[in-house]
């Protein structure tokens, strides 16, 4: 049962008598900001009273009459300006939660209508190591997968490789020209992953070398017409001081970012001319930008050679991934790559032409959208097709073919204006009717709040930040474990130990990015991720863990418990807190659902976590004389390790017993 939906349903028919839309109205019946005054509250009163001229205390006094409570709540009371607030009445508590005992859902109602939802996320571009901006849309979108499975929707995962971009003619280009064929053979994505690199590097290089001169040209010209700008008497009101005022501020900015430019250039440069053996093929192949755009264009024309090597590069690129989300425990219904879309590419561009929408413009064909100054390109003059043209494809195919109701897109914010063209334009385009929805997130940055990189400014592969975080977790575990046998407790051995830190190393990665409001940037701090006190995986697993200690220790099988009628009582406030807090786990899935954020489920469990702690240091199991609260204290810690140990897993993170 979901507790907050049915006292809303309680409240609705009668706030209708005061507004004709009462849906806003009804969601201010909310959780109580502060316990000490109820379990809920509802705050409609004072609005409503205003939009009457009525006087809100009274109006208050009348909705808490008039609304059917009885049953769910004690004695309403009237607080403040008009606050109506509602105490639950602990024999519905203690019942319900009893009834959470036998109920697999855990209190989670299906939900009315079910979707069908796709998810697009993960969805790296393939022939490129997977690095740590991967992580959050491979973590955000699974747990979104899992929540929204779990409530009973049809959802339908997609990973929509990019596994025919530019990368593969540069890839190809340095197979061709470049390649160590031993190292191909011993570890070929490691091999491609090098070519790329340095086929990057080098044209970098050649490009950044032909572009220096003149930008170290054009920031002289400023820096001499800078010089050469006299400078208005300070708080000058003359209209031509303010003028002249203006223009050496935009100079200035304008000479910050050349000089920006040109370090980025020459950094380039120097990477290359620090190298003889790089610099030696940079000037033997000084048309490797083209040449690599030209591998492309033959791969997308159908080229034998280049359709082959691709087909022979892709079933090691995709098992490389599969070792990466196979760690992750991330798995998926679909990888329809845009490869797979190709064919369906001119079709899209001429139904956009036939309806009148894709207009030729520079040469290509273009979406204009009204507001947008930008316009979608289709097709670029070469006839090549765009990410764009794919993504057109793909939502028609998912309509069409998966019967989706909504997508959701679980992509960097940095792609906001490509999804808000895409949504406008399909919007235009008339296909049926489908929700989509891009649940975008910020960057993960490095303690200098810069995109974390490597020492090196690498991006940090993503493989060896799991390696890192479990290395990090086993330190911890095996610090643990020290204190236990000091204590005399029997400690875990080596393999447990390392699976121990496996699940508390990633699970830790995993909670912190996604205990941040998605779409803000967070910092990577490995100290923060894995503490054992505060909002983290590891304080949560082990409140999960200690739940299953203390049915170890008292010897207690739940099932028999239950069987033999044992049941939870609430005899004690910390009690009564956890048995709330656990009732409202349907309300937290709702919460996730409303805008995709899985925070809403950490900081649930975070709440949980915290009831559970007090619960453990207030109420005794092994002292306690009365055997019935003894079994029932078990019972409570063996549903809110049910409940963590669910709300977890709808996170993708593993519990261990015993840590
Ligand atoms: N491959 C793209 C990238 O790495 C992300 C794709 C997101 N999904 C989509 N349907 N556009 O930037």
């Amino acid at each position: 049962m979901n507790l907050l939906r049915l006292l809303q349903q309680r409240f609705a028919p009668v706030l209708a008598d005061y507004a004709d839309d009462p849906a806003p109205f009804v969601s201010m019946v909310r959780p109580a900001q502060d316990t000490r005054f109820g379990d809920f509250q509802a705050n409609c009163a004072m609005p409503l009273a205003k939009r009457h001229g009525l006087n809100p205390k009274e109006l208050a006094a009348k909705i808490a009459e008039k609304v059917h409570l009885q049953d769910l709540c004690n004695e309403v009371e009237i607080a403040g300006p008009g606050f109506i607030n509602l105490r639950l009445r602990d024999d519905l508590i203690t019942s319900e939660v009893n009834r959470l005992l036998t109920d697999d859902r855990l209190g989670v109602e299906p939900p009315r209508p079910a979707r069908t939802i796709v998810i697009d996320f993960s969805s790296p571009n393939v022939a490129k190591p997977m690095h740590v901006g991967h992580l959050r849309s491979s973590v955000i979108g699974d747990s979104l997968y899992r929540t929204l499975k779990f409530l009973g929707h049809r959802v339908i995962s997609d990973n929509h490789i990019g596994d025919w971009g530019t990368q593969f003619g540069m890839i190809i280009y340095g197979y061709k020209n470049f390649l160590d064929n031993d190292a191909y053979t011993r570890t070929p994505v490691a091999e491609l992953a090098r070519l790329y690199r340095l086929v990057n590097r080098l044209s970098d290089f050649l490009e950044a070398r032909s572009e220096l001169p003149g930008k170290k040209r054009e920031l002289e010209v400023a820096e001499r017409e800078l010089a050469a700008t006299p400078v208005p008497p300070k708080g000058s009101k003359d209209p031509a001081d303010k003028e002249a005022e203006k223009a050496i501020k935009k100079l200035r900015s304008q000479i910050e970012g050349l000089k920006d430019e040109t370090a980025s250039l020459a950094k380039k440069i120097e990477r290359v001319e620090t190298n003889a053996a790089e610099l030696a093929l940079a000037n033997a192949h000084s048309n490797i930008a083209r040449a690599a755009r030209d591998e492309t264009a033959k791969l997308h024309a159908g080229n034998a050679e280049n359709l082959r090597l691709w087909n022979e590069f892709m079933p090691e690129c995709l098992a490389a991934l599969q070792g990466v989300y196979q760690r992750l425990g991330i798995q998926f219904d679909l990888t329809l790559g845009e490869s797979w879309f190709n064919p369906m590419l001119a079709g899209v561009v001429e139904s956009l032409k036939s309806s009148g929408m894709a207009v030729a413009s520079d040469g290509a064909m273009c979406v204009f959208i009204e507001g947008n100054e930008a316009p979608f390109i289709v097709q670029k003059g070469d006839g090549a097709f765009t990410y764009a043209t794919t993504d057109l494809a793909t939502i028609q195919y998912r309509v069409g073919e998966l019967q989706a109701n909504e997508i959701l897109y679980v992509v960097d914010t940095r792609q906001s204006e490509h999804f808000e063209l895409l949504f406008k334009t399909v919007a235009k385009w008339g296909i049926a009717q489908v929700d989509l929805r891009h649940v975008n997130f910020g960057t993960v940055m490095g303690k200098d709040r810069r995109p974390y990189k490597t020492r090196d400014g690498d991006t940090v592969g993503l493989e060896s930040l799991l390696d890192e975080a479990v290395k990090e977790a086993r330190t911890i575990v095996d610090l643990n474990e020290a204190q236990k046998a000091d204590k005399g407790e029997e400690p875990l051995d080596d393999a447990a130990r390392q699976s121990v830190a496996e699940i508390i190393g990633i699970g830790g990665i995993k909670y912190a990015d996604l205990h941040h409001a998605r779409e803000s940037d967070y910092v990577f701090d490995w100290e923060k991720m894995l503490a054992k006190e505060g909002d983290t995986a590891t304080y949560i697993q082990y409140a999960f863990a200690r739940t299953k200690g203390i049915l170890r220790k008292n010897s207690i099988d739940p099932i028999q418990l239950l069987a033999q009628g044992a049941k939870i009582q609430l005899s004690h406030p910390a009690e009564r807190t956890l048995a709330m807090q656990l009732l409202k786990f349907p309300e937290a899935l709702d919460a996730v659902c409303a805008e995709y954020r899985p925070n809403q489920l950490t900081q649930y469990l975070f709440e949980t976590a915290n009831a559970f702690s007090a619960f453990y240091n207030d109420c005794p199991i092994k002292g306690e004389a009365d055997e019935a609260l003894r079994n029932s204290r078990c019972l409570l810690a063996e549903l809110t390790g049910r409940v963590l140990g669910r709300a977890l897993g709808l996170l993708g993170i593993q519990t261990v017993e015993r840590m």
